[in-house]
């Protein structure tokens, strides 16, 4: 039997070997896309400008690189400061790496050839970063497509690639960027393939934390206890976001874990956990949330909140299927919240007369869920074409298409007790007739729920990729045997 072909990216032990295959695909795809798009002429070359080495603030302190994420895309390569360029007619691929100094070799180790570069990216031609200009002549196109476009849930614009003697050349940075966003919206078998890895090693660092958390803990000690698994266990070195370990009323603050709130209280007895968290292996990302009681037994207050929740995740989930409108999907989950809500007690009123003043936003104020791939919030939400919808709630929603196959996507609605979006609604007579104030005060302090899976969408429905304990009766028992581990009847469950 052949050998299998040398990974280019494989981290020993039990990680994922991922070979130089995907990123060829996707260069193939690129200029699939790119082949007869009005402006792309013969002889067009696209040139993508990776990430770059960067310094805290002043000092000489490396920063930990990841790489950008469109090269990274286009490329796999781990290394900074480099560039790629690739011919649209043929496919042909040039990678650019920095000549390194002498100094180096002494300070951070070998200095590989050119050669080295070349079979382990699988690309067709090296050289240095400092002879683009002249390599990119010989190259003779007519025309450099550089990229240029806006990040629709940053706002930011991407660097486009730049390099001494550009001008020498005739550039155009519209045309690329809203190809590679659609090639990069719909994952190939290879990209899922690393997608379900990310969710298996973060879905099992999770089940770890349930196993482990105890009244007493800092919520800090679960961020790091779930950074070790997936580093040690999964080869992941980065997480895909900030993690959010959120207890007690923590768990209604939806970005908590940032600097000015850092994981820092201690869990209590009675305290819901809210933990956002996903490991990153070689820039694929995974965005998990699981929510349960510090104490492993829900009260009947948590019980009916996180069923509320299970239950709008679990019917979304099961409606979504390509053709859906995602928009659609947000307003089920909001749908369902309220009619919960109503059951609790803690809303009364017309369903219709709630939704006409979206009530929902009160207690759901992001949106359903988003795109995943090599960016946490991955691109492609909207489109040209494609507004968001400006509603509350709504606008917040990362994406506003229609749901595709091969799409990744989280779902993760919640429901919070935020207590400046309550007081807004108390003092708003539009919101305020249908909350039952005496029922809603025992809430206050309760925090949030917030159940969020990745889902990769197939024909006719949907792959869950990420796998842990979602049942009040699963989460119990799980909590409460610290030996056993949690065994589904499937990893990757189809609905
Ligand atoms: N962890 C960020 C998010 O869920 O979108
Ligand atoms: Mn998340
Ligand atoms: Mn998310």
């Amino acid at each position: 039997m052949a050998a299998a072909p040398k990974p280019v990216y494989w981290l020993g032990n039990d990680t994922l070997r991922v070979s130089a295959a995907l990123f060829a695909e996707n260069r193939r795809r690129l200029c699939e896309g790119l082949k007869g798009k009005d402006g792309v002429v013969p002889q067009s070359l696209v040139l993508l400008q990776g990430g770059e080495q960067k310094q805290r603030h002043c000092t000489d302190t490396d920063l930990l690189f990841r790489q950008e994420s469109f090269f990274h895309w286009a490329f796999g390569i781990t290394e900074p400061d480099c560039y790629g360029a690739i011919d649209v007619d043929s496919g042909k691929s040039v990678l650019f790496v920095p000549k390194l100094p002498e100094s180096y070799a002494t300070w951070m180790g070998e200095i590989f050839p050119k050669e080295h570069f070349k079979e382990k990216y699988a690309v067709d031609e090296v050289h240095y970063a400092c002879d683009i200009a002249d390599v990119l002549s010989n190259l003779r196109p007519a025309l450099l497509l550089t990229l240029r476009g806006q990040n629709t849930d940053s706002g930011s614009i991407c660097r486009e690639a730049s390099f001494e003697g550009i001008s020498r050349f005739q550039v155009n940075n519209t045309l690329l960027h809203p190809v590679i966003v659609e090639c990069r919206l719909v994952k190939t078998d290879m990209e899922l393939e690393v997608l379900r890895y990310t969710n298996r090693i973060s879905s099992e660092a999770h089940k770890m934390i349930m196993k482990s958390v105890k009244p007493g803990h800092k919520e800090y000690e679960m961020e790091s206890l779930f950074q070790h698994y997936c580093y040690t266990k999964g080869g992941m070195r980065h997480t895909s976001y900030t993690c959010i370990c959120g207890t007690g009323n923590n768990s209604s603050i939806l970005h908590y874990g940032h600097a000015g709130a850092p994981n820092e209280k201690t869990i209590a007895g009675g305290d819901m956990c809210l933990f956002d968290m996903g490991g990153e292996y070689y820039c694929y990302s995974s965005d998990i949330t699981c929510s349960f009681p510090a104490n492993g037994k829900f009260t009947p207050d948590q019980r009916a909140i996180y069923e509320a929740v299970l239950k709008s995740s679990r019917t979304v989930m099961a409606a979504i299927k390509p053709g859906v409108k995602w928009t659609d999907m947000h307003r089920m989950a909001d749908r369902i919240h309220l009619e919960e809500l109503v059951k609790i007690g803690i809303l009364n009123g017309s369903m219709e007369d709630m939704l006409k003043v979206h009530l929902g936003s009160v207690f759901m104020p992001h949106g359903l869920g988003h795109l995943l791939g090599i960016d946490v919030h991955d691109v492609g939400g909207y489109p040209e074409g494609v507004e968001r919808v400006d509603e509350p709630g709504l606008r917040s929603l990362r994406m506003g298409r229609l749901v595709q196959e091969r799409m990744v996507l989280t779902v993760e609605p919640g429901i919070y007790f935020i207590n400046h979006l309550l007081d807004q609604a108390l003092d708003n007579p539009a919101q305020s007739c249908f909350l039952n104030n005496q029922v809603l005060a025992r809430f206050r302090g309760f925090g949030g729920v917030r159940i969020e899976d990745d889902i990769a969408v197939t024909a006719d429905g949907i792959e869950l990729l990420t796998c842990v304990p979602r049942t009040v009766e699963e989460i119990e028992a799980f909590m409460a045997d610290s030996g056993k581990p949690f065994s589904p009847v499937v990893t990757s469950e189809k609905l």
